[in-house]
Formats: structure tokens, sequence, C-alpha cells
């Protein structure tokens, strides 16, 4: 005797008649006294079983017993509903199975809370029973799609010449800008192993090696402040290609990227995907990772200022600063209130002020500041942002780095608002990022990506004379705003590297200690190389429509790092410290 002959979600009118045995948990239960209909679940979905006090005889009081999340066995024949009880809303909703032998296999206590009601429950005790929240249909079709994106991806790179390649986890730092997750070595007292922030330069070495091309699909980890889509550890689909440019690299990934689409999302998004530098994308949109299912394109309005009679602009101009503009079409119905909340909103994001003109019939313009303005300055900023009756155009003075970010929020926010946020993918290749950038809190030059990138042929001359001009041969890939993928050329030569680990305050000494290995395999024949990592978790989480990666994780961690279910990160016994050398404070 088999456990099971069928699976529950897939009962249909074809099987009418057969005698079936399946096996799930109680979904819902209800007892019409005389009737009990019970929806039984298993992995593929739901199927109506129906106790008959006629037809089932004492199976009819254990059918009374059962409660949510009992695991039974049951054996049944499939019969056709009638036309009044069919379900449309259930795949199975034509058929239902009379009960005609039961086993209850195990018994559940009452829930922590319901798998079949479709009720908000607090996260700390989902991921507590996280065993139980899996069991909800979103989640376990969280956890499908995810296998599904997997199983896509890895048949297109197997068949695209790839090898997989496991990298090790206990290994030496990869810098990509957290804090490094250490472990203590007990064979070698007071040293650590770092885990690995990416497989970065493992892969780089498999390059070295002539692999040509290489993929794993890699946690890696960070300890770093999480946020909806950051977790300590995440998967990346990390690939490496030797001998290809980036062009080659952006279009072997959009073929990827078109096929998982069209196979998992049933939509083909169309190609080639648009690819617009940092710079462009900073300006214009004030991010690096800009979501253009809006336009709501950033103006800089400065020329339009530059003999300005209005204190706050000149004063900015003053100070090297930018007057930048964002016109919200139909903004112009905002009352007074939904002003002061935006402005409060562009000083929270770190701006001194918003300024702001209605655009009225006949392009008069009303604003506090409108008196302070000439008329051709109103003209110039109307003609340059394209304001039409209706609207209102916000203003930010300031230095450019302060002007873009903070237009750069209130555009996104302004999007939402205003119902502009278009359906669908919209994917965006950013480009040309800056090689380095300045720490804000130490004011030293730090890696924008990695030390390891390539910087581009037209900036490598600034290296030495402006670093901060240099910019990397980088190619970010944006969904919906999301950054879902990055990566680049790499430097594959020693003293280019050792050039710039010394821009990077690297003294010889500890660039030998630290990068050694990576300087001495460059001199190896380290050919021409490149690649980029995708954020699994990142990209499931849009497929699947959610705002935080955490609901496509199995078991993931909280805001603070822990995990509700093992109670990981926890004290360990004082002579396992001791056997490793290792003193808390
Ligand atoms: P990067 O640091 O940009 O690049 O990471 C690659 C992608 O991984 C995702 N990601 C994260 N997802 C969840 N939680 C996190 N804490 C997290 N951090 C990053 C993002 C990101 O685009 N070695 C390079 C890649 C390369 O150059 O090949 C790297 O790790 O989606
Ligand atoms: P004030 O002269 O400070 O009263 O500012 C006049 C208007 O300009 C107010 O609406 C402020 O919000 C706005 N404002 C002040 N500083 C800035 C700035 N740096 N950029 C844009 N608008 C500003």
């Amino acid at each position: 005797m088999r456990m099971r002959t069928d699976y529950c979600g897939r009962l249909a009118t074809a099987d009418e008649a057969r005698a079936v045995t399946l096996c799930g948990w109680v979904h819902r239960r209800r007892d019409h006294g005389g009737l009990i209909f019970i929806d039984l679940r298993d992995v593929s979905g739901l199927v109506q079983i129906v106790f008959d006090p006629e037809r089932s005889g004492d199976i009819h009081q254990t059918g009374h017993s059962l409660r949510p999340e009992d695991v039974l066995q049951v054996e049944g024949k499939v019969a056709l509903r009638t036309p009044e009880t069919v379900n449309p809303d259930l795949p199975t909703g034509e058929v239902e199975v009379n009960v005609t032998g039961i086993e209850i296999l195990n018994r559940s206590e009452t829930p922590p809370f319901s798998v079949e009601e479709r009720t908000e429950v607090d996260e700390t005790l989902r991921l507590k029973y996280r065993y139980i929240d899996l069991r909800r249909d979103e989640m376990l079709g969280n956890l499908l799609l995810r296998h599904q994106v997997v199983r896509t991806v890895r048949a297109f790179l197997d068949g695209s010449g790839f090898t997989e390649v496991e990298t090790p986890v206990l290994t030496k730092s990869t810098p990509e800008g957290a804090r490094d997750f250490l472990v203590p070595c007990r064979l070698q007292a007071r040293k650590f192993y770092a885990l690995p922030q990416s497989p970065q330069l493992f892969k780089q070495l498999l390059m070295v090696a002539g692999l040509d091309r290489y993929y794993q699909f890699a946690h890696a980890f960070r300890d770093e402040d999480l946020r909806a889509d950051r977790q300590p550890e995440h998967t990346q689909i990390d690939m490496e290609m030797s001998f290809m440019d980036p062009a080659e690299i952006m279009s072997l990934l959009e073929d990827l990227l078109v096929g998982l689409f069209a196979k998992v999302n049933g939509a083909a998004p169309s190609r080639p995907f648009p690819v617009m530098t940092y710079d462009e994308a900073l300006l214009k949109y004030g991010s690096d990772k800009p979501d253009r299912r809006y336009e709501l394109p950033i103006v800089d309005v400065s020329g339009v200022f530059k003999a300005t009679g209005f204190a706050v602009f000149a004063g900015a101009l003053e100070g090297g600063g930018v007057i930048r503009a964002l016109r919200a079409p139909g903004g112009g119905r905002f009352s007074r209130r939904e002003v002061d909340e935006l402005t409060q909103f562009a000083i929270s994001e770190g701006a001194r002020g918003l300024a702001y003109l209605f655009i009225r019939e006949g392009l008069e313009v009303a604003s506090p500041i409108a008196k302070f303005l000439a008329p051709d300055e109103v003209r110039g900023v109307i003609e340059a942002t394209g304001a039409a009756a209706g609207d209102i155009i916000f203003f930010v003075a300031d230095l450019a780095v302060v002007a873009a970010p903070v237009l750069g929020a209130l555009r996104q926010r302004l999007a939402y608002e205003l119902g502009l946020v278009r359906q669908g993918w919209s994917f965006l290749w950013v480009t040309d990022f800056p090689m380095f950038k300045l720490d804000e809190d130490t004011g030293e030059i730090v890696a924008e990506h990695h030390p390891f990138t390539l910087p581009t042929p037209e900036t490598v001359e600034h290296l030495d004379s402006d670093p901060l001009l240099v910019r990397g041969s980088l190619f970010d890939l944006v969904l919906n705003g999301v950054e879902i993928a990055s990566g680049g050329l790499r430097i594959h030569k020693p003293e280019l590297q050792r050039r710039i680990l010394a821009i990077l305050g690297h003294e010889d000494h500890d660039m030998e200690r630290d990068f050694g290995f990576l300087l001495e395999a460059l001199k190896y024949g380290a050919p021409p190389h490149g690649g980029l990592a995708f954020g699994l978790d990142r990209l499931v989480m849009l497929m699947a429509g959610l705002s935080t990666i955490r609901d496509v994780i199995a078991f993931p961690k909280t805001q603070s790092g822990g995990c509700p279910l093992t109670g990981a990160p926890a004290q360990v016994d004082p002579a396992q410290l001791r056997e490793l050398k290792v003193k808390t404070t």
C-alpha cells in the first residue's frame, strides 16, 4: 500500500469515481452536524473532503474531532460536485472526495496564528513559528517562485558555457563596503576567518585559472544595518567571465532576464534595456537607481537664476551650489498643508527648505517667493520644466550633492502621491560609477564598489591628479528603482591593482598582508575579466510583487539581526570560548 496515491490540489473532474488516498493537513472544517466538510491541504493545494454520516459510519465521529492543522491520511472516492456547490475560486472546486477511511497521522495544538485566514500577524511571531507561516499559501508560493527562478537561471547559465564552482565560506576579508563577520579559529589561536562579503576574489582567481565562465548561488555575509531589502546574509547569483567587454556581458544578462521573465512571469520585458551613466542618473533623477516607471525629471535651473534677486537662490549659487527644479504635474491641487508636509519631508532628507511655485491659468504663479522672482525667471523655469497650468514646481537650492538626493526622494514620493507609477517592469543599466568616494565619517577616499574595479579608459588619466574624477567600468542593473545586480570589469594587471590600493590608503605592508595573494595571482597571466552579482532575494521579491526580502527567504533575520525561531545569535558555553582563546568584555 502506498501512503498516498494523489496530491490534493491536482484532483480534477477526470478523476471522477477513482479511489484515492490523500495525505495532508486540516485547513478548514465546516461542520454541518450531519455533513462535515474539510479542506485538506498539501503542498499542491486544497481539496474538499466530505464525511457523510450515511456513508462513512463511525469515521464520522473522527471527522467531528478534527482540528485545524491535524495531519491525516484519507481514503475516499472522487465525486463531481453538483453545479450549485462548485467552488469557482478553488482549482479543485469541481470535485470532492467522499471519505471511506481515515487515519490521524498526528494531532496539532492550536497554532499561534491561523494558516487559513489572511490576517495580519506580527512578524516576530511569524518568524518564531516560521514552519507554520510557510504553510500559508502566499509564503509557500514565494518559495516555489524562488525555486523556479533558481532553476531557470541555472539552466540558462549551464547552457551558456558557465561552470558552477563553490568557493569557501571560511575565508579572508573580501571588502564590499560592510563590516566582516568573524569566526575564531581553534587550531590557530588569536586568528579569525572572515565570512565572505561576496565571492569576489575567488571568482577572479577562477578566471586566472582559465575557467572562462563561472557562476554560483553564493551566500554573502555583511555586518551592516538591516533594512527591508538588506539581510546580514543574502544570496547572490554570482558570475564572472573572461575576454568579454561590458556590452557583451550586459547583452548576455539581458538574454538571461528576458528568458527568465518570459518563463516565470509570463511577460518578456523588451530589450535592449536602456543605459544611463551614473552622472546622468543623478542629475536627472537624483538617484543612482532611478525608478523609470515614471518620468518626472529633475531640471537644473541654475542658469535661469544666475542674476537673481532672491537671496536664498543667490546664496546657494554663490556658495558653489545649484538650483534644481522638479515639476509635479497636477500638483496644483496640493493644499497648503500638503506642501508644508512635502517641505518637512525635504528637510528630513537634508534640504534647508523647499521653495515652490503654483502654476495657475494663464501661467500666473502663486507662491510666497513669487514676489522675489523676476518675470523672465518665472518664464525661464516654466519653459525649462515644461510646466503647465495646474502644476506645481518645487526647488531645492543647495550643493549638488544635497539637492540631487533630496529631489530624488521627493520625486519618488510625488510619483506615488500623484498616481504616476506605471504597472510593469522597468529595467535600467546605470554605468560609469565613480571609482572612489569620500567617506562621510572619516573624510577618507574609499572604493565606491570594491577595490578591484577597472577604471574607464577615458578617465584613468586622473588617477593621480584627482581620483574622484575617475570612473569605473561598472554597470548596475536597476529594476523598478531597486538595484538588483551590480558588477563591472576588473583590474587584471598587478601594477594597476597596487596603484588603486595605494590610493585607497593601503601601505605596501598591509597591501601584501591583505591582498598579496591576489597581487601574486595577477602576475601569472590573468586574463581581462569581469562579471556581476544579482541579489537573488531582491529579484524574487520584485517578481513576487513584495516589498521586503524577508518574505522570499525561508528563514530570515529580524531587523536587529536575530532569528526568533532558533534564538540566534546566542551566548556560548564558556568552555567553548576558552578553547577558542576568546574573551568577551
Ligand atoms: P554588491 O555588493 O553590489 O556587489 O552585491 C550584489 C547584489 O547583491 C544584493 N545585495 C544584497 N541583498 C540583500 N541583502 C544585502 N545585505 C545585500 N547586499 C547586496 C544587491 C546587489 O546588487 N562582488 C560584487 C559583485 C560583482 O562586482 O561581481 C558585489 O558583491 O542586489
Ligand atoms: P526663507 O527666506 O528662509 O523664509 O525661505 C523662503 C522659501 O524658500 C521657503 O519656502 C523655504 O522653504 C524656501 N527655502 C529656504 N531655503 C531653501 C533652499 N536651500 N532651497 C530651496 N528652497 C529653500
